[in-house]
């Protein structure tokens, strides 16, 4: 099979709706063929995100991102091109093309990191389950978890000696670069050759939002074995500010519930996964990064940030709240009882406390106010300010205005001051804010042209009626989106039917976006146009264009006969005569 069949194979087997959908929340425009959520490329509030499920494309009014299925693959997994169809292809089950033929570099490159991770993932867990890995299983038993959920989570044990990577690589053909490439193979300093990473350690593999192992973690199995945990390093394949631990599998979840769960660690994740629920993410010991929030915010938008209660995890919070308002998040704090993180409440309380516990979360401001009156005293002058400057700038925060109007009642209170002079102070801070990103300006489309560009896309009837009648308008000329349907025509001409990504493919920057927007503009326009339709608005602009010209004669004429030039006059009336024939 050539590579472009396998392309047009996979193009027409997967749904860009279903795959957009498992990174984004969408909603089917009035049972149209589009479909809107927020952006996942950029900050926003409203939607301005649309998938085309005709046209099998996306595209965002307001950062300007859009492509096919491929494009999308590629910018949210941050892969080639190569890798987008590869996964793709794995998910949808068609055919891959022989690899060899298609990958570049570093395509191939990334491919054998990946493929090294794999293998390493089956050592690991094969080494847990082996009579070697007696000693780890009994640390699991010991901490609550089951060999089911260890089995879920892909756990493993890495080997003490250092050296089963190495050989089980150099097996495999990897070169020595290919292995330090990987992140799990060091070389030794004195050049005697190599070891593995992670020796003696419980393995978590950490995955990419669509389930490849990208990374792990290891957890020191003897107490006082330092550092506690040991992360990957960055590589080719695993950037660190990118990925949220459990993703992979939360996502379903989140959609579901409505919100995430934020936890600091990979016990938490698993404890709170294991008591039944599932929407549970981290980060892997990194500081909340906005790119991380953004691919939460695109499966839901609130979200409870549970981390440890010890003075860490409360710092932590308190850094993770403006980053997570900034991105229009609605979040709660839970702060477990008992100085408990997730894992150790659940084992200690059971999964209906902490069910309860996350249903009585309380706003992130509450908390922030508590936290902030611990340090200071809220009686004295100095006391008030000291809050008052300490929140403030967490509701500067805050984009959406509802939601700064809702926290403003609550701060009146808490500060028992009077809710005017508080909103005052808001507007105040709010305004000062600065950095604000504009949307684009959109310019309506035309109506006309927006029918005919669907039926010239849409339907062979509709396109064979139309383009005798089109090709002789000369209005068209006069067509914001011109160069669209010329390129339609010639396309037309070259016998091929104009689809969608073939179109855009063919346009200029601008008219790409045009292109989008017509193919988006209001539904009532686009959707179940009929052929008919199609001819009539044709038609239509063919007899305005006939009755411009005549207006056009009928003035020249009269000028003629003003003018006593006779014989032009003449001339003139009869091409009138010949234009209402026609
Ligand atoms: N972490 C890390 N490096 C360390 C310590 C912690 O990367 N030296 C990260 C890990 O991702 C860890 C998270 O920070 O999961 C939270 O740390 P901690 O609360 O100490 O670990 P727990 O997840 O609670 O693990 P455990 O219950 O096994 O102690
Ligand atoms: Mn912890």
């Amino acid at each position: 099979m050539g590579f472009e069949e396998f392309k047009e194979q996979l193009k027409s087997t997967v749904d860009i709706v279903h795959v957009v959908g498992e990174y984004v929340r969408l909603k089917r425009v009035g049972g149209g063929p589009r479909y809107m959520g927020l952006c996942p490329f950029h900050t926003e509030k409203s939607a301005s995100f649309s998938v085309h499920s005709t046209h099998q494309f996306y595209k965002c009014f307001g950062c300007g991102a859009g492509g096919d299925v491929f494009n999308f693959v590629m910018e949210i997994e941050r892969l080639t091109f190569w890798e987008a169809a590869k996964s793709l292809a794995e998910r949808y089950g068609v055919p891959l093309p022989k690899r060899s033929e298609q990958a570049d570099e570093e395509a191939k490159k990334r491919g054998g990191i990946f493929e090294m991770h794999d293998q390493a993932a089956r050592v690991f867990r094969d080494l847990l389950f082996s009579p070697a890995g007696e000693e780890a299983r009994s640390y699991l038993k010991r901490r609550g978890l089951s060999k089911e959920t260890a089995e879920e989570f892909g756990l493993g044990l890495s080997e003490r000696g250092g050296q089963s990577l190495v050989r089980l690589f150099e097996k495999h053909g990897y070169s020595h670069e290919d292995m330090e490439a990987s992140g799990l193979i060091l070389r030794r300093t004195d050049g005697s050759g190599c070891y593995d990473r992670f020796r003696g350690r419980l393995m978590f593999p950490i995955h990419s939002e669509s389930g490849k192992i990208i990374a792990f973690g290891g957890r020191a199995l003897a107490e006082g074995d330092e550092p506690k945990y040991l992360n990957s390093s960055e590589t080719a394949i695993y950037k660190k500010s990118h990925v949220l631990y459990n993703l992979n599998r939360a996502r379903k979840a989140v959609q579901e519930a409505g919100f995430s769960i934020l936890v600091e660690g990979y016990m938490d994740v698993i404890g709170v996964y294991a008591a039944g629920v599932h929407n549970v993410v981290a980060t892997c010991g990194t500081a909340l990064t906005n790119f991380q929030v953004r691919s939460l915010r695109r499966h839901a938008g609130d979200l409870v940030v549970n981390f440890d209660p010890d003075n860490a995890g409360a710092n932590a919070t308190e850094r993770s709240i403006p980053i997570l308002l900034e991105e229009g998040m609605h979040l709660k704090v839970l702060q477990l009882s008992g100085e408990l993180d997730p894992d150790e409440f659940i084992k200690e309380n059971g999964p209906e406390a902490y069910v309860h516990a996350l249903r009585n979360a309380r706003g992130f401001f509450h908390w922030l106010a508590d936290r902030t009156r611990a340090r200071v005293d809220k009686t004295t002058p100095d006391g008030t300010v000291a809050i008052w400057q300490a929140l403030l700038p967490t509701i500067q925060k805050m984009p959406d205005r509802i939601m700064r109007l809702a926290v403003v009642d609550d701060l009146a209170d808490y500060m028992k001051m009077e809710k005017s002079v508080v909103l005052g102070e808001v507007r105040r801070a709010v305004s000062e804010r600065s950095g604000h990103v504009k949307r684009r300006q959109e310019t309506l489309p035309d109506a006309n042209e927006v029918l005919l560009l669907h039926a010239l896309l849409d339907s062979a009837e509709a396109r064979q009626e139309i383009t005798p009648v089109l090709r002789q308008l000369t209005v068209l000329e006069r067509f914001q989106s011109r160069a669209i349907f010329e390129t339609i025509l010639r396309m037309i001409d070259a016998g091929e039917a104009p689809s969608y990504t073939g179109l855009e493919g063919r346009l200029a920057e601008p008219d790409k976006e045009r292109l989008a927007a017509l193919v988006f503009a209001d539904d009532t326009l686009s959707r179940d146009f009929t052929t008919e339709q199609a001819v009539a608005c044709v038609r239509k602009l063919a007899a305005g264009e006939r009755e411009a010209r005549r207006d056009d004669l009928r003035r020249q004429i009269k000028d003629a006969e003003r003018a006593g030039d006779l014989p032009s006059a003449m001339r003139l009336l009869e091409e009138l005569g010949r234009q209402g024939k026609n």
